[in-house]
């Protein structure tokens, strides 16, 4: 089922999300829900909270050029990942990074995360899985996780960046506020 993505400032994007216990319908719902989220959002990562609920899930596919255009970009279903109760055990180098996100839609921002990653966490069986992740891999998994602890990709800019978006947000939510009154 497509759920509605929650935007900023939703209270909710704040709230820091709890591990998962049991690996049953109830999750599989959920990532076959944020799957389905994503996808319909064309986007290339998901948080749970992102729909609403607060538990440490994300999902991330990122897209690869189409052997059949290689003007546009597609998402394959084997290149999907679900995490649940992901932990990074390792990270080194920097990168810095032009990142989007579904709650802040166009939004664009440069952010320094590191460039490398190794991440722990489980797949939707609750088998314990270790992966390494680089340059825009990493960025997604370090965005995702992000949300996991009640932050968004937003919270890392400079204080005056922070201001002037603040400002262009306001006005933007302002603007679709009268579109919608129309
Ligand atoms: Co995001």
């Amino acid at each position: 089922m497509i759920k509605q993505i929650l935007t900023y400032p939703n209270p909710i994007l704040r709230k820091k999300s709890q591990d998962v216990i049991n690996f049953d319908n109830e999750l599989h719902t959920l990532l076959n829900n944020m799957n389905e989220t994503m996808d319909y959002a064309g986007g290339v990562g998901l948080a749970a909270v992102q729909i609403g609920t607060l538990l440490n899930v994300l999902v991330i596919n990122i897209p690869v050029e189409n052997p059949d255009n290689s003007e546009e970009e597609i998402q394959l279903k084997e290149n999907l990942i679900e995490a649940i109760n992901p932990k990074i055990t390792h990270k080194d180098g920097e990168i810095v990074f032009t990142e989007g996100c579904l709650s802040i839609p166009n939004i664009h921002e440069d952010v320094t995360r590191a460039m490398n990653i190794t991440v722990e966490y489980y797949n939707r069986n609750g088998k314990l899985c270790t992966t390494e992740a680089n340059e825009f891999l990493a960025v997604a998994w370090q965005h995702e996780m992000e949300h996991l602890s009640g932050h968004v990709f937003i919270d890392n800019l400079s204080f005056m960046k922070r201001k002037k978006f603040e400002k262009d947000w306001k006005k933007k939510l302002k603007e679709s506020k009268r579109n919608r009154d129309l």
